[in-house]
């Protein structure tokens, strides 16, 4: 399902306990779930959200639709909740007339890397390479001095 404004404020607190994840104010969460909600998807069981994921389709470059944020709760990992929000996500994409979804990575985010493959994204990343964990990623890709792996899916 995708949020309403009901959602915002456990969205965010569940970003910020979700490791990995950068936690944005909850102003963010409003305008993004406002102006690009019909591609930010949630997944709730008993009331509660359990897994979320979000992105949205280039404006730049409308071939691209860019995974933002996936993450879920610790206790309901394993149990292919991200892989139904990345199946979610693909649909959307491809409804939208996209031709490839972008998501980066952090090296040291093995379960990350490992969803995203095991989902048939392919490592594109080009430029300053740098290898980490066995990984080629990008050298300091948005200047926050981190290395992150570029994926692309193919649609
Ligand atoms: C990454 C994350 C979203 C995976 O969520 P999940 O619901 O547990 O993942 P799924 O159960 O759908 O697993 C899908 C595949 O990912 C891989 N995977 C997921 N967690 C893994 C782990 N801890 N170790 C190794 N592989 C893992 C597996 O290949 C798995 O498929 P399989 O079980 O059939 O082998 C979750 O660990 C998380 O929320 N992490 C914190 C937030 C984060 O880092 N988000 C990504 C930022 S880019």
């Amino acid at each position: 399902m995708t949020p309403s404004d009901d959602d915002i404020l456990e969205i965010h607190k569940l970003v910020g306990e979700l490791k990995g994840l950068v936690q944005h104010p909850v102003h963010f969460y409003k305008i993004i779930i406002n102006y690009f909600g019909n591609s930010f998807f949630i997944i709730k069981e008993a009331d509660r959200i359990i897994g979320l994921g979000w992105g949205f389709v280039s404006q730049s470059n409308r071939n691209i639709f860019f995974l933002w944020q996936i993450g879920v709760l610790k206790e309901f990992r394993g149990k292919n909740i991200a892989n139904r929000l990345i199946e979610k996500l693909i649909k959307f994409a491809k409804d939208n007339n996209c031709k490839k979804v972008h998501a980066t990575v952090e090296t040291g985010n093995i379960a990350s890397w490992k969803m995203f493959e095991k989902m048939d994204f392919k490592n594109v990343s080009k430029g300053n390479i740098i290898f980490e964990n066995g990984k080629k990623a990008i050298v300091n890709y948005y200047g926050s001095g981190t290395n992150q792996i570029l994926y692309e899916y193919k649609l």
